[in-house]
Protein backbone atom coordinates (compact mmCIF):
# COMPACT_ATOMS: atom_id res chain seq x y z
CA UNK A 1 0.00 0.00 0.00
CA UNK A 2 1.32 3.57 -1.00
CA UNK A 3 2.20 5.69 2.23
CA UNK A 4 -0.88 7.51 2.02
CA UNK A 5 -4.07 5.50 -0.20
CA UNK A 6 -6.39 4.07 2.10
CA UNK A 7 -9.10 1.57 1.56
CA UNK A 8 -12.72 1.40 3.78
CA UNK A 9 -11.39 -2.18 5.54
CA UNK A 10 -9.29 0.44 6.76
CA UNK A 11 -11.90 3.09 7.89
CA UNK A 12 -13.70 -0.07 9.62
CA UNK A 13 -10.52 -1.84 11.46
CA UNK A 14 -9.75 1.13 13.51
CA UNK A 15 -8.55 0.08 16.89
CA UNK A 16 -11.15 1.84 19.19
CA UNK A 17 -10.36 -0.09 22.45
CA UNK A 18 -8.44 -2.97 23.36
CA UNK A 19 -9.30 -5.77 26.23
CA UNK A 20 -6.11 -7.98 26.24
CA UNK A 21 -7.49 -11.41 27.97
CA UNK A 22 -5.47 -11.68 31.41
CA UNK A 23 -4.35 -8.46 31.64
CA UNK A 24 -7.53 -6.89 33.60
CA UNK A 25 -8.40 -3.12 34.25
CA UNK A 26 -6.36 -1.00 32.15
CA UNK A 27 -6.54 2.69 32.75
CA UNK A 28 -8.28 3.88 29.42
CA UNK A 29 -6.82 7.71 28.79
CA UNK A 30 -8.28 9.46 25.71
CA UNK A 31 -6.01 7.82 23.54
CA UNK A 32 -4.03 4.81 24.85
CA UNK A 33 -5.02 1.82 26.77
CA UNK A 34 -2.50 1.54 29.22
CA UNK A 35 -1.78 -2.11 31.10
CA UNK A 36 0.32 -3.58 34.25
CA UNK A 37 1.99 -5.50 32.90
CA UNK A 38 5.00 -5.91 35.61
CA UNK A 39 5.09 -4.63 38.95
CA UNK A 40 7.50 -1.79 37.45
CA UNK A 41 6.19 -2.26 33.99
CA UNK A 42 3.35 -1.03 31.57
CA UNK A 43 2.10 -2.05 28.09
CA UNK A 44 1.10 0.93 27.04
CA UNK A 45 -1.04 0.68 23.58
CA UNK A 46 -2.03 3.51 21.33
CA UNK A 47 -5.55 2.97 19.54
CA UNK A 48 -6.64 4.97 16.69
CA UNK A 49 -9.11 6.89 18.80
CA UNK A 50 -8.88 10.86 18.64
CA UNK A 51 -9.64 13.44 20.85
CA UNK A 52 -10.72 17.15 21.12
CA UNK A 53 -11.19 19.66 23.75
CA UNK A 54 -11.14 16.66 26.06
CA UNK A 55 -14.02 14.42 24.05
CA UNK A 56 -13.04 11.51 22.74
CA UNK A 57 -14.26 11.22 18.58
CA UNK A 58 -17.29 8.94 17.84
CA UNK A 59 -15.22 7.91 14.78
CA UNK A 60 -11.34 6.61 14.89
CA UNK A 61 -8.72 7.53 12.73
CA UNK A 62 -7.22 4.50 10.61
CA UNK A 63 -3.51 4.04 11.28
CA UNK A 64 -3.33 7.01 14.01
CA UNK A 65 -2.24 4.27 17.03
CA UNK A 66 0.77 3.75 14.82
CA UNK A 67 1.52 6.76 13.30
CA UNK A 68 1.61 8.21 16.90
CA UNK A 69 3.30 5.67 18.61
CA UNK A 70 6.00 5.16 16.12
CA UNK A 71 6.53 9.16 16.29
CA UNK A 72 6.76 9.50 20.09
CA UNK A 73 9.45 6.32 19.80
CA UNK A 74 11.30 8.52 16.57
CA UNK A 75 11.26 11.23 19.50
CA UNK A 76 11.98 9.34 22.19
CA UNK A 77 15.10 8.14 20.69
CA UNK A 78 16.22 11.77 19.60
CA UNK A 79 16.18 12.91 23.44
CA UNK A 80 17.33 10.65 25.31
CA UNK A 81 21.09 11.85 25.60
CA UNK A 82 19.34 14.76 27.24
CA UNK A 83 16.53 13.37 29.67
CA UNK A 84 15.87 9.42 30.94
CA UNK A 85 12.62 8.59 29.14
CA UNK A 86 10.19 5.66 30.02
CA UNK A 87 11.14 3.44 26.88
CA UNK A 88 11.83 -0.22 27.44
CA UNK A 89 10.32 -1.82 24.33
CA UNK A 90 8.74 -0.96 21.06
CA UNK A 91 7.73 -4.28 20.10
CA UNK A 92 5.12 -3.35 18.02
CA UNK A 93 3.84 0.00 16.36
CA UNK A 94 0.80 0.74 18.67
CA UNK A 95 2.98 -0.73 22.03
CA UNK A 96 5.43 0.68 24.05
CA UNK A 97 6.62 -1.04 26.81
CA UNK A 98 7.76 1.41 29.59
CA UNK A 99 9.02 2.04 32.77
CA UNK A 100 6.05 2.47 35.31
CA UNK A 101 6.64 5.88 36.74
CA UNK A 102 4.77 7.74 39.57
CA UNK A 103 3.61 10.37 37.49
CA UNK A 104 4.30 14.36 38.18
CA UNK A 105 1.03 16.06 38.04
CA UNK A 106 2.11 18.98 35.60
CA UNK A 107 1.25 19.24 32.36
CA UNK A 108 4.81 20.88 31.40
CA UNK A 109 4.18 22.64 28.22
CA UNK A 110 6.89 24.85 26.55
CA UNK A 111 5.70 27.71 23.82
CA UNK A 112 8.27 29.42 21.17
CA UNK A 113 5.33 30.76 19.56
CA UNK A 114 2.79 32.94 20.33
CA UNK A 115 0.03 30.80 18.98
CA UNK A 116 -3.34 29.01 20.81
CA UNK A 117 -4.04 28.80 23.97
CA UNK A 118 -1.33 31.90 24.46
CA UNK A 119 -2.93 34.19 21.40
CA UNK A 120 -5.93 33.65 22.96
CA UNK A 121 -5.44 34.92 26.29
CA UNK A 122 -2.77 37.79 24.34
CA UNK A 123 -5.55 38.93 22.55
CA UNK A 124 -7.72 38.81 25.37
CA UNK A 125 -5.58 41.90 26.73
CA UNK A 126 -3.68 40.05 29.58
CA UNK A 127 0.19 40.46 29.18
CA UNK A 128 1.48 37.77 31.53
CA UNK A 129 0.68 33.89 31.45
CA UNK A 130 1.38 31.62 33.94
CA UNK A 131 2.97 34.35 35.73
CA UNK A 132 5.32 34.49 32.71
CA UNK A 133 5.39 38.28 30.92
CA UNK A 134 4.53 38.94 27.62
CA UNK A 135 5.98 41.66 26.29
CA UNK A 136 3.47 44.48 24.06
CA UNK A 137 3.18 45.05 20.60
CA UNK A 138 3.35 41.06 19.35
CA UNK A 139 1.98 39.57 16.02
CA UNK A 140 0.05 36.29 16.57
CA UNK A 141 2.40 33.11 15.80
CA UNK A 142 5.53 35.66 16.43
CA UNK A 143 8.14 33.81 18.18
CA UNK A 144 9.10 34.90 21.44
CA UNK A 145 12.64 35.88 22.26
CA UNK A 146 13.35 32.67 24.54
CA UNK A 147 10.91 29.66 24.60
CA UNK A 148 8.15 30.40 27.57
CA UNK A 149 7.39 27.51 29.73
CA UNK A 150 3.30 28.11 30.64
CA UNK A 151 2.49 24.61 33.23
CA UNK A 152 -1.09 23.57 33.63
CA UNK A 153 -2.48 21.67 36.59
CA UNK A 154 -3.57 17.98 35.49
CA UNK A 155 -6.81 17.78 36.17
CA UNK A 156 -8.45 14.52 37.34
CA UNK A 157 -11.43 15.54 35.73
CA UNK A 158 -12.26 18.40 33.74
CA UNK A 159 -10.40 21.09 31.87
CA UNK A 160 -6.10 21.48 32.95
CA UNK A 161 -5.99 24.84 34.79
CA UNK A 162 -2.82 27.21 33.97
CA UNK A 163 -0.96 27.45 37.08
CA UNK A 164 2.48 29.17 37.65
CA UNK A 165 5.82 27.90 38.53
CA UNK A 166 5.58 30.09 41.93
CA UNK A 167 2.49 28.51 42.36
CA UNK A 168 3.61 24.90 41.55
CA UNK A 169 6.34 25.11 44.47
CA UNK A 170 3.75 27.59 47.13
CA UNK A 171 1.28 25.28 47.14
CA UNK A 172 3.61 22.29 47.64
CA UNK A 173 2.70 20.15 44.25
CA UNK A 174 6.28 19.42 43.32
CA UNK A 175 9.18 19.27 45.62
CA UNK A 176 11.43 22.19 44.22
CA UNK A 177 14.69 20.27 43.82
CA UNK A 178 12.79 18.12 41.52
CA UNK A 179 10.39 20.96 39.57
CA UNK A 180 13.68 22.86 38.93
CA UNK A 181 15.25 19.24 37.05
CA UNK A 182 11.89 18.93 35.34
CA UNK A 183 12.06 22.55 33.90
CA UNK A 184 15.59 22.44 32.84
CA UNK A 185 14.95 18.84 31.01
CA UNK A 186 11.57 20.22 29.68
CA UNK A 187 13.78 23.61 28.13
CA UNK A 188 16.46 20.80 26.92
CA UNK A 189 14.22 18.70 25.41
CA UNK A 190 12.42 21.39 23.28
CA UNK A 191 15.73 22.95 21.93
CA UNK A 192 16.30 19.41 20.80
CA UNK A 193 13.02 18.94 18.94
CA UNK A 194 13.26 22.56 17.78
CA UNK A 195 16.90 20.93 16.22
CA UNK A 196 15.15 18.22 14.32
CA UNK A 197 12.21 20.07 13.18
CA UNK A 198 14.36 22.57 11.87
CA UNK A 199 16.75 20.43 9.80
CA UNK A 200 13.58 18.63 7.95
CA UNK A 201 11.87 22.41 7.76
CA UNK A 202 9.54 22.76 10.12
CA UNK A 203 9.08 24.83 13.42
CA UNK A 204 8.30 23.27 16.77
CA UNK A 205 5.68 25.84 18.08
CA UNK A 206 5.20 24.65 21.55
CA UNK A 207 4.75 21.18 22.93
CA UNK A 208 3.17 19.28 26.18
CA UNK A 209 5.84 17.38 28.47
CA UNK A 210 4.98 14.96 31.34
CA UNK A 211 7.24 13.93 33.73
CA UNK A 212 7.14 10.99 36.04
CA UNK A 213 9.97 9.90 38.72
CA UNK A 214 11.09 6.23 38.64
CA UNK A 215 13.27 5.29 41.41
CA UNK A 216 13.51 8.96 42.41
CA UNK A 217 14.63 9.86 39.24
CA UNK A 218 12.53 12.54 36.70
CA UNK A 219 11.96 10.55 33.45
CA UNK A 220 9.95 11.57 30.48
CA UNK A 221 6.53 9.65 30.32
CA UNK A 222 3.51 9.50 28.26
CA UNK A 223 4.80 10.78 24.52
CA UNK A 224 6.99 13.57 22.83
CA UNK A 225 6.94 15.55 19.88
CA UNK A 226 3.85 14.25 18.50
CA UNK A 227 1.12 15.19 16.61
CA UNK A 228 -1.37 15.04 20.05
CA UNK A 229 1.21 17.13 22.37
CA UNK A 230 2.49 19.39 19.94
CA UNK A 231 2.19 22.28 17.12
CA UNK A 232 4.52 22.39 13.84
CA UNK A 233 4.27 25.36 11.65
CA UNK A 234 6.22 24.66 7.87
CA UNK A 235 9.35 26.96 8.44
CA UNK A 236 9.02 27.99 4.40
CA UNK A 237 7.03 31.09 3.93
CA UNK A 238 6.78 31.50 8.06
CA UNK A 239 8.24 34.82 7.96
CA UNK A 240 6.09 36.15 5.06
CA UNK A 241 2.99 34.70 6.95
CA UNK A 242 3.64 36.31 10.31
CA UNK A 243 4.58 40.02 8.31
CA UNK A 244 1.12 39.40 6.12
CA UNK A 245 -0.89 38.32 9.85
CA UNK A 246 -1.86 35.27 8.02
CA UNK A 247 -2.51 32.04 9.84
CA UNK A 248 0.29 29.40 9.26
CA UNK A 249 0.76 26.15 7.46
CA UNK A 250 0.26 24.16 10.49
CA UNK A 251 0.74 20.47 11.12
CA UNK A 252 -0.95 19.52 14.31
CA UNK A 253 -4.99 18.70 15.38
CA UNK A 254 -5.56 22.25 15.22
CA UNK A 255 -7.32 21.82 12.02
CA UNK A 256 -9.52 19.38 13.86
CA UNK A 257 -10.49 22.07 16.22
CA UNK A 258 -11.45 23.70 13.14
CA UNK A 259 -13.42 21.46 12.03
CA UNK A 260 -15.19 21.13 14.71
CA UNK A 261 -15.59 24.98 15.55
CA UNK A 262 -17.25 24.89 12.19
CA UNK A 263 -19.60 22.22 13.13
CA UNK A 264 -20.66 24.18 16.69
CA UNK A 265 -18.81 21.98 18.84
CA UNK A 266 -15.88 23.37 21.13
CA UNK A 267 -16.69 21.35 23.98
CA UNK A 268 -19.01 23.03 25.47
CA UNK A 269 -22.24 21.99 27.60
CA UNK A 270 -25.11 21.62 25.85
CA UNK A 271 -23.10 20.86 22.04
CA UNK A 272 -23.42 18.13 20.02
CA UNK A 273 -20.46 15.56 19.17
CA UNK A 274 -20.39 15.49 15.53
CA UNK A 275 -19.87 12.57 13.06
CA UNK A 276 -17.06 12.97 11.42
CA UNK A 277 -17.50 11.71 8.02
CA UNK A 278 -15.32 9.01 6.19
CA UNK A 279 -13.61 11.68 3.80
CA UNK A 280 -12.48 13.88 7.00
CA UNK A 281 -11.43 10.80 8.63
CA UNK A 282 -9.25 9.88 5.69
CA UNK A 283 -7.85 13.69 5.02
CA UNK A 284 -6.94 13.47 9.60
CA UNK A 285 -4.95 10.47 7.98
CA UNK A 286 -3.23 11.90 5.94
CA UNK A 287 -2.30 15.09 8.17
CA UNK A 288 -0.68 12.68 10.88
CA UNK A 289 0.63 10.84 7.79
CA UNK A 290 2.44 14.00 6.37
CA UNK A 291 4.22 15.26 10.10
CA UNK A 292 5.42 11.35 10.76
CA UNK A 293 7.05 11.44 6.89
CA UNK A 294 8.20 14.96 7.44
CA UNK A 295 9.69 14.98 10.33
CA UNK A 296 11.19 11.29 10.76
CA UNK A 297 12.19 11.82 6.51
CA UNK A 298 10.54 8.05 6.31
CA UNK A 299 7.57 7.24 4.72
CA UNK A 300 4.44 5.70 6.85
CA UNK A 301 3.90 2.33 6.17
CA UNK A 302 0.59 1.12 7.48
CA UNK A 303 0.84 -2.39 9.46
CA UNK A 304 -2.99 -3.87 9.11
CA UNK A 305 -5.21 -4.88 11.79
CA UNK A 306 -8.03 -6.59 13.10
CA UNK A 307 -9.69 -6.08 16.38
CA UNK A 308 -10.17 -9.79 15.60
CA UNK A 309 -6.79 -10.75 16.63
CA UNK A 310 -5.22 -7.84 17.81
CA UNK A 311 -5.81 -8.38 21.86
CA UNK A 312 -4.84 -12.02 21.29
CA UNK A 313 -1.19 -10.45 19.67
CA UNK A 314 -0.96 -8.05 22.23
CA UNK A 315 -1.26 -10.61 24.84
CA UNK A 316 1.56 -12.64 23.20
CA UNK A 317 3.72 -9.17 23.34
CA UNK A 318 2.92 -8.48 26.96
CA UNK A 319 3.69 -12.40 28.18
CA UNK A 320 7.61 -11.71 26.85
CA UNK A 321 8.32 -9.25 29.48
N1 LIG B 1 5.64 5.79 32.05
C1 LIG B 1 4.47 6.12 32.59
N2 LIG B 1 4.22 5.88 33.90
C2 LIG B 1 3.04 6.19 34.45
N3 LIG B 1 2.01 6.77 33.77
C3 LIG B 1 2.19 7.03 32.46
C4 LIG B 1 3.42 6.73 31.80
N4 LIG B 1 3.33 7.11 30.52
C5 LIG B 1 2.09 7.62 30.36
N5 LIG B 1 1.39 7.58 31.52
C6 LIG B 1 0.00 8.01 31.73
O1 LIG B 1 -0.82 7.13 30.93
C7 LIG B 1 -1.89 7.84 30.36
C8 LIG B 1 -1.80 7.77 28.84
O2 LIG B 1 -3.05 7.83 28.27
P1 LIG B 1 -3.56 9.05 27.37
O3 LIG B 1 -2.41 9.83 26.85
O4 LIG B 1 -4.54 8.49 26.44
O5 LIG B 1 -4.28 9.86 28.50
P2 LIG B 1 -4.88 11.32 28.42
O6 LIG B 1 -6.32 11.21 28.12
O7 LIG B 1 -4.01 12.20 27.61
O8 LIG B 1 -4.66 11.74 29.91
P3 LIG B 1 -5.51 11.46 31.16
O9 LIG B 1 -6.38 10.27 30.88
O10 LIG B 1 -4.47 11.21 32.20
O11 LIG B 1 -6.25 12.74 31.32
C9 LIG B 1 -1.80 9.26 30.88
O12 LIG B 1 -2.60 9.40 32.04
C10 LIG B 1 -0.31 9.40 31.24
O13 LIG B 1 -0.08 10.35 32.24
MG1 LIG C 1 -2.05 12.00 26.93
Amino acid sequence: MSSTAIDSAALKNCITETNVPGYENPYRGKVRDVYNIEDDKLGIVASDRISAFDHIMKQAIPYKGQILNSLAAFSFNHVDDVVDTHVVDVPHPNVTIAKKCEPIPIEVVIRACLTGHAARVYNSGKRTLCGVELPDGMLINQKFEQPILTPATKAEEGHDEDISEQEILEQNIVDPKIWEEVRNKAFKVFERGQKIANEQGLILVDTKYEFGLYNGKVTLIDEVHTADSSRYFYADGYEERLKNEEPQKQLSKEFLREWLMDHDFQGKEGQTLPNLPDDFRIKVYKRYTELFEKLTGNSFEPTALSMDTFNQELKDIFDQY
